[in-house]
């Protein structure tokens, strides 16, 4: 028998204990469809069961604020997971996406950092007082007609930070395991620390945006100590129980910012502590042509490079974002660049992409045509839209979407594995 062209692409893989049907994760995306408040809505639901119906095989959420604090600097609008109050919603959502066969991994975050936003006047917290700047040269192209209009000036220039001081650090990683834990009984598959993009952790691991002169500044060992001690608590609680991975940037592309030789070793000590897989992406908010790269080229010529390099220090799994030519796809997930192709953008335009791979219909795919009209949106307050996909927005009129509950799962599995895990420490 012939052959797929694709068959790599659709081998199984394992994170952790996890199995994963396929190596196509839909990359984690804000789409601003939660309450104002953090709480899952029948769109955010749609939105992401619409991706996992399409044959995504690892769904990863979009940044979820794991902490009050962290959600009072909120820019947009995300879910949050800060009290017990959160976990209902997120369980249905968790339910819908299983019941398509995908996992879901919930992205949780510390912080926005410097990135967030008052609007109230009080400084963001941040390692140290200094806001961010974005210079018209490092915007990818298509946002260049949006220079001067307000709402990208409210972007362009942060608020001035506060200093976060070392008792707000320790206690705001005991908040962020405790959310893990929510996650858990939400019944989330896997657990991803948020450390890229010139957010809150990035900020601290980056010497530009860290000028401290305590144990978390300075030297690349300090700086990376908030990054290590919430992967270290997040492990120690739930290893056991379920995956944990981390994000990063593979590369700041700032001059005197992060650089892959550090993450290269940032990710090893991770690797080394027992986290089962390494998320990458590139740039920052200061840096988005790399963060949201416009062409094929220049993929090939940045994160696969990167990535190749994050590979050749890893035997954990790693993920790259941004291979939207199913060629290219199959080609680096055969040459060992990486484990996990993940579509950003390319999953907002079509969200069957997997499926019409799988079944070779790749000339039917709707090709994202990187307007970023979705972030330029976002960046306005606006939800996001596609100029190729009128769906986006919508899906929760589909009712195909909502699918009966698997006959027989009460508990989520985390849940019961997290309960069991419970009672074997207690008979210790
Ligand atoms: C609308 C939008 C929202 C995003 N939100 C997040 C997020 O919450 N967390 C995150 O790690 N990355 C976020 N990203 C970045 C994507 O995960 C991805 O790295 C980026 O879009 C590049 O991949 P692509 O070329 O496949 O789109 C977002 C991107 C877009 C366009």
């Amino acid at each position: 028998m012939e052959k797929p062209c694709f068959e790599t692409l659709f081998e199984p893989i394992k994170i952790g204990d996890i199995e994963l049907s396929n190596r196509l994760a839909m990359a984690p995306m804000d789409m601003l469809f939660s309450t104002h408040d953090g709480f899952v809505t029948e769109q955010s639901i749609a939105w992401y069961t619409r991706r996992a119906k399409g044959g995504f095989g690892l769904i990863i959420t979009e940044a979820i604020f794991a902490t009050k604090m962290s959600y009072q600097f909120n820019f947009y609008k995300n879910f949050c997971l800060y009290n017990d109050l959160f976990i209902s919603s997120l369980n249905t959502l968790v339910e819908a996406v299983h019941s398509f066969g995908a996992k879901i991994f919930a992205q949780l975050t510390i912080g926005l950092g410097r990135q967030g936003r008052s609007l109230d006047g009080t400084p963001a917290y941040a390692p140290s007082p200094i806001p961010y700047e974005v210079s018209a040269e490092m915007l990818p192209e298509t946002f260049k007609p949006m220079l001067g209009s307000p709402e990208l000036e409210k972007y362009m220039k942060g608020q001035t930070p506060r200093e976060m001081t070392v008792e707000e650090i320790q206690s705001e990683q005991e908040r962020y395991v405790e959310a893990c834990v929510r996650a858990i009984t939400a019944g989330f598959d896997g657990i991803e620390i948020h450390a890229p993009h010139g957010y809150l952790l990035h900020q601290f691991l980056s010497p530009r945006s860290n000028k401290r002169t305590d144990q978390y500044g300075g030297s690349l060992e300090n700086r990376m100590r908030f990054l290590v001690e919430i992967a270290e608590r997040t492990l120690e609680k739930v290893k056991n129980v379920i995956p944990v991975g981390v994000r990063m940037s593979a590369a700041e592309h700032m001059p005197g910012g992060l650089t892959l030789d550090e993450v290269k070793v940032v990710a090893k000590k991770l690797e080394d502590m027992g986290i089962s897989y390494f998320n990458i992406s590139d740039g920052c908010y200061e840096a988005l042509k790399y963060f949201l790269p416009e062409s094929i080229e220049h993929v090939k010529n940045h994160i696969l490079k990167e990535a190749a390099e994050l590979k050749s220090v890893l035997d954990i799994p790693i993920m790259t974002p941004s291979i939207n030519d199913p060629a290219l796809a199959e080609q680096a997930v055969r040459e060992g660049i990486t484990d996990i192709v993940e579509l950003g953008r390319q999953s907002i335009a079509d969200p069957d992409w997997p499926n019409k791979v799988k079944q070779g219909k790749t000339d039917e795919i709707r090709k994202c045509t990187r307007c970023l009209q979705c972030l330029m949106r976002m960046m306005s307050g606006l939800q996001p839209r596609c100029a190729v996909n009128p769906e986006v927005g919508f899906e929760r009129y589909d009712q195909t979407l909502f699918q009966k509950r698997r006959k027989g799962a009460i508990l989520p599995d985390s849940f019961v594995k997290w309960s069991l895990a419970q009672m074997i420490q207690v008979s210790k």
